[in-house]
């Protein structure tokens, strides 16, 4: 049975459809991505994942359970955290008080079990961080920020971290710095979803690859399975 499964998942922005019928899943210690351009509703789904947004209720299993009429605080508890597009930490607190937050209303589990996340856990994967936990989040730069955004995700110990497009607007360098701890978080027992418009990127580390175009899949398969035409024909459309 897959971790995660989507089957037929629609979402609506009022009478705006934004994802038509979407199949997917995710095994214990996969990395997918889902790469498209924008608009195509990769972040809407991650969201109808999180329970932010509303599809039907068994349009979402978790463990083979439907978690889709599920509050988004319920589906954290189970084991499902979002590192949201754009980042959005909070603004009036500290690195530190930002990752302890994502700790409020998480998944406990044994001390020291695999995927317990503490803050010195967040702080040894990304070291910067501690060195700036007391500082605003504005005053970090862009990777740092990102790398807070991850931490806080982690705080609340997920089975699945699904990951809004970390790699926007940071350089190259930072990019790999943030991509090689994803190993890392795998390691602990955790299966990634990643939203990714670098389609190199996504890759390098995916398992598998699902691409949407305009709401809805266009394509998925194993990246080395597919070739770069078929890649760009579901990425750009024809
Ligand atoms: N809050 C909203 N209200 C109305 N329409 C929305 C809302 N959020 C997104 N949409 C629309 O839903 C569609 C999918 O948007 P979504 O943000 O999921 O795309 P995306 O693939 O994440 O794009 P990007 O790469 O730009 O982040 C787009 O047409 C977008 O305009
Ligand atoms: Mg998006």
């Amino acid at each position: 049975m897959p971790l995660l499964e989507a089957r037929k998942l629609t979402a609506f922005y009022g009478d705006f459809q934004a994802l038509y019928g979407i199949d997917m899943t995710l095994d214990q210690g996969e990395t997918i991505a889902i790469i498209g351009a924008n608009g195509a509703g990769k972040s809407t789904f991650l969201k109808a994942i999180a329970g932010l947004i509303r599809g039907a209720p068994d349009s979402v299993l978790f463990d083979g359970e439907p978690i889709g009429a599920l509050a988004a605080s319920d589906i954290v508890k189970l084991g499902i955290a979002l590192v949201p597009e754009g980042r959005r930490l909070f603004p009036s607190l500290t690195v530190e008080e930002n990752l302890r937050i994502g700790a409020h209303g998480g998944k406990m589990r044994e001390p020291k079990a695999q995927g317990q996340w503490t803050l010195d856990r967040v702080y040894s994967l990304f070291p910067i961080l501690k060195e700036r936990r007391s500082s605003a989040p504005s005053t970090l730069s862009g990777g740092q920020q990102q790398m807070a955004a991850i931490g806080r995700a982690l705080m609340s110990n997920p089975r699945i971290l699904l990951c809004d497009e970390i790699s926007l607007g940071l350089a190259p360098i930072i990019i790999t710095d943030i991509y090689a701890t994803l190993p890392q978080i795998e390691a602990e027992g955790t299966s990634i979803v990643l939203v990714e418009q670098d389609i190199v990127q996504a890759m390098k580390v995916a398992d598998r690859l699902y691409c949407f175009q305009e709401g809805r899949l266009s394509l998925a398969g194993r990246p080395e399975t597919l070739t770069r035409e078929q890649i760009h024909r579901a990425y750009f459309g024809s």
